[in-house]
């Protein structure tokens, strides 16, 4: 079945912030910035700027009527810089005028004294000087230290990982509009309307049931908006609170890229211990996570690496721990896996290493070292495992053995163009691992004309949530998916969302939507049962469109039902709530069972490296993935296609560069390259894994959000493949990305000895 926006987002009718009718009256937003990475605010001149065509009203910190403060987690990141600057691009004060142009004119003409202080870029270095956002994070099972010793290999390293872009197509955004006896309604580009009431209440001290937040969709957000969306809002908000004015503001893409946080890049040490069976039976890893000048999500998002520092492996003895280091840069945040890809990398890294120095495919390794049903994980959930299943499954389909032959046969034959392939099991969890927001709301009713309106928390922002959430209505009502309407996300009719993030909005949504439905649809049986001459509702079903007693069809049709019973006024609405069931997690122990279910699947990515410039093509990803029981393969091939893709960006083009200033270079698509229709791998094929375990989630499918981006990660190791199968001599440094420039250089790593040596 078709999303169910296909329609209008190809006729460019569908509604995304920017498209929002403005009323008049209409003030246009531009922030001034922090032009340096770290300082003392002496001072902010504003005088020219007040002086400029169109301007209205200038506003910084001192004008707030609320708290100058927007942290979610913890109180760090005031809304407008007071007395220190953290970053570049931390907002100092915001111009409201009449046309945009204007506003961003005058904010051009804001100066400010700023008194340098000593910047930090470099998580390692934050971490050497305790500037650490919250106390270390540790997971323990067993004892490493004992199986260190027993181990027959040790190997330990390190690993980098660079941040990424969320490169939403839509950039940050919103438009309040002010609203009778003091209220005001917020639209905004957010994956958590209620998180952007909260920072609006608390800006404005307004309370919460003065401030409705209105989401059509957004055009992405990757979890680039799960918290980031609040600022601008905020900054609105406190707009039209000071002016009673409607203030909008859409960022231009290099503000964005400029002022908002990124995937939080990750510093390593890992030690893996194997047996003489290459068995791994220790495992130790600390991470220096580059959480950016405030908390934001870094520490839930450091929570996930730890969650996901074994990837789809058991480990008998396994010690992680977590660093949260605040640096002088944006605040980093969510980003498509949540921290879980970062924690995968690292593993993996320390796999390849092993296999190098044993002179063993690292495939075998990883095939030896697949969790089972019943092993732990290191945070004390038991596997209920597809690990193996989807290895063997994958194998079956694409025959690992052959593909491997292959590519040593093409390499045999070939000098200046290799080819490398490389295996990526993956694991995830699904749930927040903040159990307390694992709930969600569904207001459902059905109107006279037969028609149903869905409003849930969920946001709508490509991953077709709200398909997936009409398909349940219309298979609980039995009606065409036409006569189900699903609307916007309105803090108004569904209150106290979780954010729609943790690819967990349709499972969590969908179940409110399925309660909701059921319980009106049992009303309406129970109606039907004199009209149809039935002994109780039990013998009852509705099917397209028809009442059906003890299966057999009547003529009682689904319209005259629904007003039959208006008549009797029974109530023909619903407003569910679900919670999931069975998750817990105590932090104090660093162990529960906080995840309702895992997504597994294998992957083979296959690369070509063309050994003379260094550049690279993605061949193939085929992978066994584990979708459940799919509820909407279309839109889950959509998710696999573009999560793995984001993947590939990630791991091998991508490259955030930050100079000592802490400067964002790479601050256009000018300098910032994401994989364009080019880089998309030749073939994408997928099976899904056959399995008959049942599983929690809405209607048997398991999530799929997320987890594809993780089969991108074998695109690195398959470049490193071809990388090493040109330079023999070269172990290449675990640094992702592995952009052309770094194969270059791994290539002829010799000449860059020599070029270092002064040759
Ligand atoms: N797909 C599209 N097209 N756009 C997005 O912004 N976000 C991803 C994923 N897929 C995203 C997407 C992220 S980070 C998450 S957590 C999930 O969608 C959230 O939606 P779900 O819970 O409905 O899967
Ligand atoms: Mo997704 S990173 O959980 O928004």
């Amino acid at each position: 079945m078709k999303n169910v926006d296909s329609k209008s987002h190809v006729r460019g009718e569908s509604i995304y912030l920017d498209d929002i009718a403005l009323i008049e009256g209409t003030l246009y937003a531009c922030v001034y910035d922090s032009p340096v990475a770290h300082g003392k605010l002496n001072s902010i001149d504003t005088k020219e700027a007040e002086n400029c065509a169109g301007v209205v009203k200038i506003i910084t910190a001192k004008d707030l009527i609320g708290e100058n403060q927007i942290g979610g987690i913890l109180p760090d990141e005031p809304l407008f810089a007071d007395d220190e600057v953290h970053f570049q691009g931390m907002p100092m004060a915001l111009v409201l005028a009449e046309t945009e142009e204007q506003a961003r004119y005058a904010a051009k003409r804001i100066t400010a004294e700023i008194a340098p202080l000593e910047i930090i870029t470099n998580p390692r270095e934050a971490f050497a000087k305790n500037h650490l956002i919250v106390p270390p994070k540790h997971f323990k099972l067993g004892n490493t230290e004992n199986a260190f010793k027993t181990s027959e290999y040790v190997f330990a390293g390190r690993a980098d990982l660079n941040g990424q872009e969320h490169l939403y197509i839509e950039t940050q955004g919103a438009y309040t509009v002010p609203t009778e006896q003091g209220g005001m309604k917020v639209y905004s580009s957010t994956q958590g309307p209620t998180a952007v009431q909260r920072c609006v209440s608390r800006v404005t001290a307004l309370p919460m049931h003065q401030i409705e937040v209105d989401v059509t969709r957004l055009g992405g957000g990757f979890g680039g908006k799960e918290d980031q969306a609040n600022a601008w809002a905020a900054l609105c908000a406190v707009g039209t609170q000071l002016t009673k004015r409607p203030v909008k503001y859409a960022l231009h893409r290099m503000e964005d890229m400029r002022m908002t946080g990124k995937r939080n890049p990750y510093s390593a040490n890992y030690k893996i211990g194997l047996d003489k069976n290459f068995k791994i039976i220790a495992y130790e890893v600390v991470f220096y996570q580059n959480a950016g000048a405030s908390a934001d999500l870094s520490p839930p998002v450091l929570e996930r690496t730890l969650f996901h520092c074994t990837n789809a492996y058991f480990v008998p003895n396994v010690t992680a721990t977590g660093y949260s280091c605040r640096t002088n840069l944006p605040p980093n945040t969510a980003f498509r896996g949540f921290g879980g890809p970062q924690g995968m990398f690292v593993i993996e890294s320390a796999i390849v290493h092993a296999a190098e120095k044993l002179h063993v495919p690292a495939s075998e390794i990883q095939r030896k070292n697949l969790i089972n049903d019943g092993d732990e994980f290191p945070y004390g959930q038991k596997a209920m495992s597809e690990a193996v299943t989807s290895w063997t499954q994958a194998d079956e389909k694409f025959d690992f053995a052959r593909i491997q032959k292959e590519i040593g046969e093409f390499n045999s034959k070939n000098k200046f163009i290799k080819k490398g392939v490389a295996l990526m099991p993956i694991c995830f969890g699904i749930s927040f691992t903040k159990t307390p927001m694992n709930q969600a709301r569904s207001l459902v009713h059905i109107y006279t004309d037969g028609s149903v309106a869905v409003s849930t928390g969920a946001v709508e922002m490509g991953q077709g949530v709200n398909t997936k959430i009409a398909q349940v209505a219309s298979t609980i009502f039995s009606l065409p998916i036409e006569r189900v309407k699903v609307h916007t996300t309105n803090t108004l009719r569904i209150a106290n969302t979780a954010p729609t993030a943790a690819s967990a909005a349709a499972d969590l949504n969908g179940h409110a939507t399925q309660i909701a439905c059921k319980t009106i649809l049992q009303r309406l049986k129970e109606v039907a049962v004199p009209l149809v001459e039935a002994q109780n509702a039990e013998d009852i079903s509705i099917e397209n469109g028809f009442v059906f007693r003890n299966g057999e069809r009547t003529d009682l049709d689904w319209l005259v039902l629904v007003n039959e019973a208006f008549m009797q006024r029974v109530n023909l609405s619903e407003h569910a709530h679900y919670a999931t069931t069975g998750i817990n997690f105590d932090w104090s122990t660093a162990s529960g069972h906080p995840f309702a279910y895992h997504v597994y699947g294998t992957s083979i990515v296959g690369v070509t490296v063309d050994c003379l410039r260094g550049i690279y093509t993605v061949d193939f990803v085929k992978a066994c993935h584990d979708f459940g029981n799919s509820m909407n393969i279309s839109v889950d091939y959509g998710q696999i296609e573009g999560g793995i893709v984001q993947g590939i960006g990630w791991m091998t083009m991508e490259e955030i560069v930050y100079d000592e200033s802490g400067r964002l270079r790479s601050n256009a698509l000018s300098s910032y390259k994401i994989p364009d229709i080019y880089s998309v791998p030749k073939t994408i094929e997928f099976v899904p894994l056959k399995t008959k375990r049942e599983n929690p989630a809405i209607f048997n499918s398991k999530a799929v959000g997320e987890p594809p981006l993780m089969y991108g990660i074998g695109a690195y190791f398959a470049i490193r493949e071809a990388v090493k199968a040109f330079n023999t001599e070269n172990l290449p440094a675990f640094d992702a990305p592995f952009t052309p420039e770094k194969v270059l250089m791994n290539l002829y790593s010799e000449t860059v000895k020599e070029m270092k040596a002064g040759k």
